[in-house]
């Protein structure tokens, strides 16, 4: 055993950074112990200096997290700052020092993650970032390395546990939007401005980290189609229900059918009741995940919080002071398939469709010709009608998102058409 402490700089302590801190010394015995060495916080980068941080040593505070990693001694750098600057700055930092990195970082690797793992791989360091995907579960080291061997199609995951809460309870209660998010934002799931969230930029960035690993192949934030949940609805949860089904924000990321290309997007979409992803309730997260050898695999916990991140931290700290005393790194960037991501047109899935239309003769033909005619086809129509006014709802086969966009878009032009309630896509099945 090493007696000589590896040194650890922690680059932000709020939530989850205190948490690091907690545990590298309530549980520092077992940490030497599985890593063979003594691991200590050498130093601790934060911006607000006065305020009171329980259990770790005011000595260790700085405001100058460059000054932090310039000064010689430090292993590992654990960045739980959170946005690009002053994060990415650090990171090239510590790699310019010989100091590997561990990070929680999901919208920074999303946006230069390729640049982050060259200059980690040039410098001959290890960058880790477990934490930055779904919390607390262990998904990136499994893609990364369990899953090494075989060949994963396609994952499917809620990576978002705000939204997940607020879709679950409007699930179960029968809440409108705005309802189920002021109950998020009173518990505090929801942050005072929840845009991230709700909009899907947060499950993006994790979608684009979990495409290039899973695909072996360079995904970018901006190549994630998105759409949030802010429009889901009361009705459309009564409707997905009638099929039995429930809504999630799904991050869905694909291999296509002939291998040459992948797709990454994240939507609200309907799942039916009987697929695992539907019993993920409030703000778990979960990521079903299909392999060719493996199967269908289903990680499941809990996607946020101080304590859950900081285990996927700590998780990493360990891999990254063991490859450090075995004078190896662990694995980089595998981005060798190349493959290109293909636009949101390109990608073929089923469809629910609401219209409000005038309730006469020849306007059921007339929305069936329209899918006719850009190649979409219906599977079921269902028809409720009030007052010389239904409501129409079509649920289509498998078409391309494209012919579906220019259906709606034909629909849109009809007389008889008074509106288009709602369009989502119909996942898992
Ligand atoms: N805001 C995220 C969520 C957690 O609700 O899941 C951090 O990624």
């Amino acid at each position: 055993m090493r007696t000589r402490p590896l040194k650890v700089a922690l680059l932000g302590c709020g939530v989850v950074g205190s948490e690091v801190a907690r545990i590298m010394t309530t549980h520092a015995d077992d940490l030497t112990a599985r890593i063979g060495a003594p691991v200590e916080l050498a130093g601790v980068a934060v911006r607000r200096p006065s305020k009171v941080r329980e259990g770790i040593d005011p000595a260790l505070i700085t405001t100058d997290a460059t000054a932090l990693l310039k000064r010689g001694d430090i292993d590992v750098a654990i960045e739980v700052i959170g946005g690009i600057e002053p994060a990415r700055t650090l990171i090239t930092t510590a790699f310019e020092h010989g100091i590997s990195v561990v990070s929680a970082n999901k919208a920074l690797l999303a946006q230069d993650g390729a640049a982050l793992h060259a200059a980690a791989g040039q410098a001959g360091l290890d960058l880790y970032y477990e934490a930055a995907v779904a919390g607390a579960i262990p998904l990136i080291r499994p893609l990364r390395e369990s899953l090494a061997g075989d060949k994963i199609n396609r994952v499917m995951g809620i990576v978002n546990g705000t939204t997940n809460f607020i879709l679950d309870k409007m699930d179960s209660t029968g809440a409108g939007y705005q309802e189920a998010l002021d109950e998020a934002t009173a518990l505090g799931y929801a942050e005072a401005d929840p845009t991230a969230d709700v909009e899907g930029y947060d499950a993006a960035a994790k979608a684009a980290i979990l495409a290039g690993i899973a695909f072996h192949t360079r995904v970018h934030l901006d190549d994630v189609y998105r759409e949030g949940m802010t429009e889901v609805s009361a009705a459309d949860f009564a409707s997905a229900k009638r099929m039995g089904c429930t809504i999630k924000l799904l991050a869905i990321l694909e291999r296509a059918a002939d291998g040459e290309s992948v797709t990454a997007r994240v939507h609200p979409a309907m799942i039916p009741l009987s697929h695992p992803l539907a019993s993920v309730r409030e703000a778990y997260n979960a990521v079903f995940v299909e392999a060719e050898a493996a199967g269908r695999l289903m990680f499941y916990g809990p996607g946020a919080g101080g304590a859950p991140t900081a285990s996927a931290v700590l998780g990493d700290l360990v891999a990254v002071c063991r490859n450090k005393l075995a004078e190896a790194t662990g694995p980089g960037e595998s981005a060798y398939t190349q493959l290109p991501v293909s636009p949101m047109g390109d990608v073929v899935t089923r469809y629910h469709i609401s219209l409000d239309v005038a309730d006469k003769p020849g306007v059921l033909a007339q929305v069936a010709t329209t899918f006719a005619e850009h190649g979409v086809s219906i599977d079921t129509v269902r028809q409720q009608g009030k007052d010389g006014e239904a409501s129409l709802v079509v649920v289509t086969h498998r078409a391309p998102d494209a012919s579906l966009s220019g259906t709606v878009e034909a629909l849109r032009k009809l007389d008889t058409v008074r509106g288009v309630a709602s369009i989502m896509r119909v996942e898992g099945e």
